[in-house]
């Protein structure tokens, strides 16, 4: 009688250990888990060159700057975001463009094309800048920066930016 007594204590005991055992299996695979898809997938911390289609090379006139809209993706980590950017485009001669980042040199303002003066002009400090994108007056310390670009099977295809070296 005793011993069924211990025997069945025996086993329930033995049940109860397997359970907390099992338990502590399902907190060791939930903390687990994120890790082990860190390791198998890091996160992309390389820049993927990108060229994006801008608009078409034809509908540029010679020498007259558009501001071509388009969306750029920017990966970090895991997370790829799409944002709405800029550039001003100038088709120096046939098959040759040129694009410039949206921004002025100076402290980051959006600057026009003044087609009276032949010049984009920042409106924030007055900076002007020639068609090359040089700075013809104004603090503006450098040129503007441009964007890779190219022309491929007619369209307008822009890359990463380069920041300009000189005035
Ligand atoms: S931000 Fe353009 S001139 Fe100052």
């Amino acid at each position: 009688m005793l011993q069924a007594t211990e025997e069945k204590a025996s086993g329930r005991r033995a049940l109860l250990v397997s359970a907390i055992y099992g338990v502590w299996g399902l907190v060791a695979a939930a903390l687990g888990a994120p890790a082990a898809v860190y390791l198998l997938f890091p996160p992309r911390t390389k820049k993927v060159e990108e060229w994006i289609e801008a608009g078409r090379a034809d509908s540029l006139r010679l020498r007259v700057p558009e501001e071509l809209v388009f969306r750029r993706n920017r990966v970090d980590g895991w997370k790829v975001t799409s944002d709405k950017t800029s550039a001003w485009v100038v088709k120096m001669a046939p098959g040759h463009v040129v694009a410039f980042a949206p921004q002025c040199t100076h402290l980051g303002c959006a600057y026009h094309w003044d087609e009276q003066k032949q010049q984009f002009l920042c409106p924030c400090h007055t900076s002007t800048f020639s068609l090359d994108g040089s700075v013809t007056s104004g603090p503006a310390p450098r040129a503007l920066d441009r964007f890779e670009s190219r022309i491929a099977d007619g369209k307008i295809l822009i890359g990463a930016v380069r920041r300009s070296g000189h005035a």
